[in-house]
């Protein structure tokens, strides 16, 4: 495209997105889940990648993989359609490599996503759940010891909703990190991500950063990565570091299609990584504007009865992915008089999985007492953090709280 033609399509693009992404949002007009956080320079970089033709997997993908993975301090990231798919991909690549065994036990919080729990099971793994600590809602490594057998592999650390997880009492085992809400979030000086065998995230429209959909999934370990490479894209060996060898060793099948795995297709296009090359330079600005609102909530919040709030962990930095609480009494009372005052409301992510319908029919074990769990999962939920949200945010927050509580 010549560069008239590409300045008039971006000053179209510019035109038609004014405003976007949202930097600033107006309290006054109510406090939802999240903003949208993509504007015309997403727009025009997927643009560009229809325009050239070039959409499947390729470049754009090779190279946002190489900044994000640089971002955690890994060798290797793998994008994927999700970050669901992410940690599908991760759990299952960790098998293949024979990292972990069919009947291994994997420790999982009771409270996070139902897609961190339920791959563990579909990939012939044991999830073993564990109950989450009261002050940070992350796996409790008290809970952990108690529940852990001489089957148990590994822990599977999900960092809630932006608060990094407590990895180190888990180094005996295989340290995995689900940092599907939490990117740009640290613990002990090092970013989530960072610490485990493998990490995933999400870029999930509502996330710190967006592709629309997407996620990845990121390793120093060459083996697990080139694994990783060939389940993601049908099992085949197109993407290994080692295609050389695998296809000299199966001469009688066309190199084109050789399946050196039992696969899936849950690759990302190029479409995604063009989102993901330009949201990555928003993110550290954004994250720091979550930690911000996350501080001062917990402020303005901390001394109304009957409310828990869960500031930043000592050690950590706080991703501020989303904000939550805690109710003494009538959680949906006092969701419904937030719901009012045009403050969204959610469960916290699956509150205690064990209770929810699928898990009659997940293979797992639930050895210890999930005390804090429960709580959660009667008294808990989140409202909304974003980038765009500020003290205002926070003051009509403290304000309908203040008001249900004295009501
Ligand atoms: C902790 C956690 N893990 C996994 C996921 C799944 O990510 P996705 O929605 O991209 O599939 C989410 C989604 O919010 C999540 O919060």
């Amino acid at each position: 495209m010549s560069p008239e033609r590409r300045a008039a399509l971006a000053a179209l693009i510019e035109a038609e997105m004014a405003g976007l992404p949202v930097e600033a949002h107006d309290a006054a007009t109510g406090h939802p889940l999240c903003v949208v956080g993509f504007g015309a320079e997403e727009v025009l970089a997927a643009t560009l990648a229809m325009i050239s033709t070039e959409v499947t997997m390729g470049a754009r993908v090779r190279a946002f993989e190489a900044v994000w993975a640089a971002r955690c301090g890994k060798r290797h990231g793998v994008l994927v359609n999700s970050g669901s798919s992410a940690n599908l991909l991760l759990l299952a690549g960790l098998v293949e490599a024979g990292h972990l065994a069919p009947g291994d036990e994997v420790l999982v919080p009771a409270v996070g996503w139902s897609t961190t729990l339920f791959p563990v099971a579909q990939v012939g793994l044991v999830p073993v759940l564990v109950d989450v600590d009261p002050a940070t809602l992350c796996l409790d490594p008290k809970s952990a010891a108690a529940a852990r057998s001489p089957r148990t592999r590994a822990a599977f650390a999900v960092h809630l909703l932006g608060q990094a997880a407590e990895m180190a009492p888990y180094e005996d085992l295989l340290v995995l990190e689900d940092a599907c809400g939490a990117h740009g979030a640290t613990i002990g000086g090092r970013p989530v991500g960072s610490v485990g065998l493998g990490a995933t995230f999400s870029f999930f429209f509502s996330h710190h950063i967006t592709t629309i959909e997407g996620g990845i999934v990121v390793t120093d370990d060459d083996v697990l990565a080139d694994t990783l490479r060939s389940l993601r894209a049908h099992g085949w060996v197109r993407e290994r570091s080692d295609r050389a060898a695998l296809e000299a060793a199966s001469p009688e099948i066309d190199p084109r299609f050789l399946f050196v795995s039992p696969g899936y297709n849950l690759r990302p296009t190029e479409l995604t990584a063009a989102f993901g090359l330009v949201q990555d330079r928003r993110l550290d600005a954004w994250v720091a504007r979550r930690r911000a609102n996350h501080a001062d909530w917990c402020a303005r919040l901390a001394g109304i009865p009957g409310l828990t709030v869960f500031p930043e962990a000592p050690g950590t930095t706080h991703a501020g992915f989303a904000f939550p609480l805690l109710v003494a009494g009538d959680r949906g009372g006092c969701m419904a008089a937030l719901e009012a005052r045009g403050i969204a409301t959610r469960p916290i992510s699956g509150s205690n999985l064990a209770r929810q319908p699928a898990f009659a029919r997940v293979p797992a074990r639930t050895p210890v007492p999930l005390t804090v769990a429960d709580a959660v999962h009667t008294n808990g939920f989140f409202v909304g953090n974003s980038h765009a949200f500020g003290p205002d945010h926070g003051a009509r927050l403290a304000d309908a709280l203040h008001t249900w509580s004295s009501s």
